[in-house]
C-alpha cells in the first residue's frame, strides 16, 4: 500500500454542480482518501428524527465511482441547533457557571445522556445505511474530541463525576483519604456533597482536580467508545479511528485512547513562523507512532498553507508543505491528509488555506498539492521505524504537575523540548512512550520531570537500570503518588536508591545560574549524594559547589540525574556522552545539523529543514525514489527544504 492522500471534504458547503469538478481535481491530484461528514449532522438530520441522506448517498457514490475512499465520519462532532433548543441541558458549562451556547461547534456536555442518545441514533442510522458502501475505508468517530470542551462542570456532569468516584473509591473514607480532605476542612460526609472543582475562593483540592481531569477524559472517551461499538457491530472489519488534536493535548490521554482504536490519527498544525516548529512536530509524531507500539499512523489533518486561528497566520513558504508532509511519513505516517479540500467561501474558517484555494485550481497551492500527490505515489509500502531511545510522557503526571501551589510553575512540554531537542539534533530516533512501556526494549530511557510516579513505575525503572539500562531522570520527578500525595522519606523517595541521592529541598531559579559546565535555569535542588557522583556542580548562587548533574552506576546500568535544566549546548554535550555510553547511534553518522534522518525499514528519509543546499553521504549506495536519475549514488544533494527518500542497497539493522 502506498501512502494515502487527501483531506477533509465538506461538499455540503457547495452546490452539487461543484462536486463533479471536485472529483475531477481529486483524481488529478491523486487523492485516495477523504474525510466526509464530519460536520454534516445538521444537514442530514435537519429536524429531530427526520433524516435526509439523499445528498450524502450521492457524495459517497461519486467517491466510489472515482476510486476514492471515505474516512466516514460519524457526524456527531457538532450537534445541530435544534438539540440545544429542545434540550438546553445538553449545553456544556464552564467552571464559573457560564453556559457555552450554540453558534460555534462542539457545544455538548460529554456526560449528557440526551446528547449521547441522539448521537447513538444518528450513528446507528449511518452504520446501517453505509456498512457495505464501496467507498467506506475507515470510520472517523467524532472529531478532535476535547478540542473546545475539555471538561464540563454542569449538574449532569457533577452526578456523573460522583458515579465515577464511587466506582474508583468504593466508599467515602477511601475518597477522603485519597483527596487528603482533612486539610482545610474539606471532609465529605455524603456523596451528594461532592462537586466538580468549580471556581472556588482559592486553590481547589489538587487531588480532586486530578480526578476531575481523569473523569473528564473518561467521559469524552465514553462518547467515542459508544459510537465505536455501534459501527463495529455493523462492520467488524472496517478500522476505526478518531483524530487527536495535535500536537500533544493535555485533556485527552492519547495512550489510553490509542488502545481503543485500530489506528492512531493525528492533526498537526506547526506554526511556519516558529523556527523550531518541526522539532515539536517530530515529538508529536514520535508519540503518535509509539502510542500503538510502532504501528503506522495517519496524518489526518494539516494545513496546506496558513491557518486562521493564530493572532498572525503565516503561510507556508514554498517547499515547506512538501517537507512537513514527508516528515510525517518519515516518522511513521501512512496517510497525508489536509483540512480541507476546497476553501470555504463563508463561515469561521474561510481564511484557513485549503487544497483548492479561493482562486481555484490554477493557484500555486493546488499545483503544490497535485505535485505532492503524485510524488507520494512513487513510494512503495514502507517498513516501521525503530528506536533505541525512549522519552517517557505521562498524562496523569502532566496534569498533576501543572496544578496550583507548587514550588514554581513548570511547563512540561517546555521540559520535554529541552530533553528531546539534543537527541533530535544528534539524529537519534526516539520513541515517546507511556510509563507502562516495556523499557527493556531501549538502550536509553529519558524521564523528564515525571512529578507523579507510582511506586510500581519507580520499581520498574530501578529494575531497568539494575539489569543494564541507561536512565536519565530530571528534576522534580518521583515526588507524588497517583493521588498527588508526597512519597515521604526524602525526595524522590521511590528513586533515591537507583539515583544514589536525596533531594533535600527545591530551589526554583529566577534566572540562569552558572554550572561548572554551562548554565542551569528554571529549577534547582539541594542534592545530597549517597552513591552517585557529581558530573557538574552549581557554580554560583545559593547552591554553589553542590551537585547539579549526577551519575550513578547501579547494578549493571547507569542512572543520571539532572537537578536543573542545563542550557541547550550543555544538554547536547551531556546527551552525546550519555547516549554514546549507552551504545546509541545516530541514523546516519556525520549529518549536517538541519537535516533530519529517519529510517523506515530499508528506506532512509533525509529532510533538509534548512534553507541552504546540503550534501549528505549515504551509509550505503542507494537510489532516491524522488529523483530516480541518481541510481547507485553514494551521496544525495538536498535542495533548501529538500527531501530524499533513499532506497538503500544494504541496510544496517
Ligand atoms: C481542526 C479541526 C478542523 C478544522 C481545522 C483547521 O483540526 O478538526 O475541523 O477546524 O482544525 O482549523
Amino acid at each position: 500500500m502506498t501512502v494515502m492522500f487527501g483531506g477533509d471534504y465538506n461538499p455540503e458547503q457547495w452546490p452539487e454542480s461543484v462536486w463533479d469538478e471536485d472529483m475531477r481535481l481529486m483524481t488529478e491530484a491523486g487523492v485516495s482518501l477523504v474525510s466526509v461528514g464530519i460536520f454534516s449532522w445538521a444537514s442530514v438530520e435537519p429536524r429531530p428524527g427526520e433524516y435526509d441522506f439523499g445528498w450524502f448517498d450521492r457524495v459517497l457514490d461519486k467517491l466510489a465511482a472515482n476510486g476514492i475512499g471515505a474516512s466516514l465520519a460519524t457526524m456527531t462532532a457538532s450537534p445541530p441547533p435544534w438539540l440545544a433548543r429542545l434540550h438546553p441541558e445538553t449545553l456544556p458549562q464552564r467552571a464559573d457557571g457560564v453556559r457555552l451556547w450554540p453558534g460555534g461547534r462542539q457545544q455538548y456536555c460529554p456526560s449528557s445522556p440526551v446528547y449521547r442518545d441522539h448521537a447513538a441514533r444518528l450513528v446507528e442510522s449511518l452504520a446501517s445505511r453505509y456498512h457495505s458502501h464501496p467507498a467506506l475505508r475507515i470510520w472517523h468517530i467524532g472529531n478532535e474530541y476535547g478540542c473546545h470542551v475539555r471538561s464540563c462542570w454542569c449538574d449532569v456532569s457533577a452526578a456523573d463525576f460522583r458515579r465515577w468516584l464511587r466506582e474508583r473509591y468504593g466508599d467515602l473514607d477511601a475518597l477522603n483519604a485519597a483527596w487528603s480532605t482533612t486539610f482545610w476542612s474539606q471532609r465529605y460526609g455524603d456523596w451528594e456533597e461532592i462537586l466538580p472543582p468549580r471556581t472556588a475562593p482559592t486553590f481547589a483540592n489538587p487531588a480532586q482536580k486530578l480526578d476531575f481531569a481523569r473523569f473528564s477524559d473518561d467521559a469524552i472517551l465514553a462518547c467515542y467508545t459508544m459510537e465505536r461499538d455501534i459501527v463495529r457491530r455493523h462492520t467488524p472489519a472496517v478500522p476505526v479511528t478518531t483524530n487527536f488534536i495535535g500536537l500533544v493535548h493535555k485533556p485527552i490521554d492519547s495512550y489510553r485512547w490509542a488502545r481503543e482504536q485500530d489506528v492512531v490519527s493525528l492533526d498537526s498544525y506547526p506554526d511556519p513562523y516558529d523556527p523550531r516548529a518541526h522539532v515539536d512536530a517530530a515529538f508529536a509524531y514520535d508519540l503518535a507512532r509509539s502510542a500503538r507500539g510502532g504501528q503506522p499512523w495517519l496524518l489526518m489533518e494539516q494545513a496546506p498553507s496558513a491557518v486562521n486561528w493564530r493572532p498572525r497566520n503565516a503561510p507556508k513558504p514554498p517547499g515547506v508543505m512538501r517537507l512537513w508532509s514527508w516528515q510525517a511519513v518519515a516518522q511513521g505516517a501512512d496517510a497525508v491528509l489536509f483540512f480541507q479540500w476546497r476553501q470555504s467561501a463563508g463561515g469561521a474558517e474561510k481564511f484557513h488555506s485549503a487544497m483548492v484555494p479561493h482562486a481555484g485550481p490554477s493557484a500555486r497551492g493546488f499545483a503544490d498539492v497535485r505535485a505532492l500527490g503524485r510524488e507520494l505515489a512513487l513510494v512503495p509500502s514502507l517498513g516501521r521505524v525503530s528506536a533505541d531511545v525512549a522519552v517517557v510522557h505521562d498524562w496523569d503526571s502532566w496534569r498533576a504537575l501543572e496544578s496550583d501551589a507548587h514550588p514554581a510553575e513548570l511547563d512540561l512540554l517546555e521540559t520535554h523540548r529541552a530533553h528531546y531537542a539534543p537527541l533530535f539534533e544528534a539524529h537519534v530516533t526516539v520513541d515517546v512512550v507511556p510509563v507502562d512501556a516495556d523499557f527493556s526494549r531501549y538502550k536509553l530511557v529519558v524521564v523528564p520531570n515525571l512529578y507523579l510516579m507510582t511506586s510500581s513505575t519507580a520499581a520498574r525503572l530501578t529494575e531497568y537500570v539494575a539489569s543494564g539500562g541507561h536512565l536519565v531522570v530530571s528534576f522534580f520527578s518521583g515526588i507524588v503518588d497517583e493521588c498527588d500525595r508526597v512519597h515521604l522519606g526524602g525526595y524522590p523517595a521511590p528513586l533515591r536508591e537507583v539515583l544514589g541521592l536525596t533531594v533535600d529541598e527545591f530551589w526554583p531559579l529566577s534566572g540562569a545560574v552558572p554550572l561548572s559546565q554551562g548554565a542551569g535555569s528554571v529549577w534547582a535542588e539541594w542534592v545530597e549524594l549517597s552513591g552517585a557522583s557529581a558530573v557538574a556542580t552549581f557554580d554560583g548562587g545559593d547552591l554553589a559547589g553542590r551537585p547539579a548533574i549526577t551519575r550513578h552506576e547501579f547494578g549493571a546500568g547507569v542512572a543520571w540525574y539532572l537537578a536543573t535544566r542545563p542550557d541547550p549546548a550543555t544538554m547536547r554535550e551531556l546527551f552525546d556522552r550519555i547516549r554514546r555510553d549507552a551504545g546509541v547511534r545516530p541514523v546516519v553518522e556525520g549529518l549536517p545539523d538541519p537535516v533530519q534522518a529517519v529510517a523506515r525499514g530499508s528506506h532512509l528519509f533525509l529532510l533538509n529543514h534548512g534553507t541552504t543546499p546540503t550534501v549528505v553521504d549515504l551509509p550505503s549506495p542507494g537510489v532516491d525514489l524522488l529523483d530516480p536519475a541518481a541510481v547507485g549514488s553514494k551521496s544525495v544533494t538536498l535542495a533548501p527544504r529538500g527531501v530524499a527518500v533513499v532506497k538503500l542497497e544494504e541496510v544496517n539493522e
